[in-house]
């Protein structure tokens, strides 16, 4: 269960929406979010490949890792560290977790 410290959690979509090849994109918050599924696993990140800010929509998951549909950069699909490609920055990851059949997420707070 979340605790106080880490925020409110949001009900972001169906578990059943998120493919275990390719990543599920949704717009929260006015922040667009991409969900991937690796194993049993769960994680949300913000949908901005760190190369050059482009979105990871068309992106694909193999093997735990998410690879950009525009150069080629991989990510571990759990972490976003970033494993391979044309930057070596990871993708901006935010808390979630499954519960029932829902993923929730909770949203970084703004830096300061
Ligand atoms: S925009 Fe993702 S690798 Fe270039």
């Amino acid at each position: 269960m979340p605790t106080e410290s880490e925020g409110e959690w949001h009900d972001l979509c169906p578990l059943a929406e998120v493919e275990e090849e390719e990543p599920f994109f949704a717009n929260f918050a006015g922040k667009e979010l991409m969900v991937v599924k690796a194993g049993d696993e769960v994680s949300v990140f913000t949908d901005s490949c760190p190369h050059i800010g482009a979105s990871m929509v068309g992106a694909t998951v193999e093997d735990g890792h998410i690879e950009c549909p525009l150069h080629g950069a991989c990510f571990d699909a759990l972490s976003g560290e970033v494993s391979d490609g044309p930057t070596n920055q990871n993708l901006e990851r935010h808390s979630a977790r499954v519960d029932g059949d829902r993923v929730f997420v909770c949203l970084s707070p703004p830096k300061e």
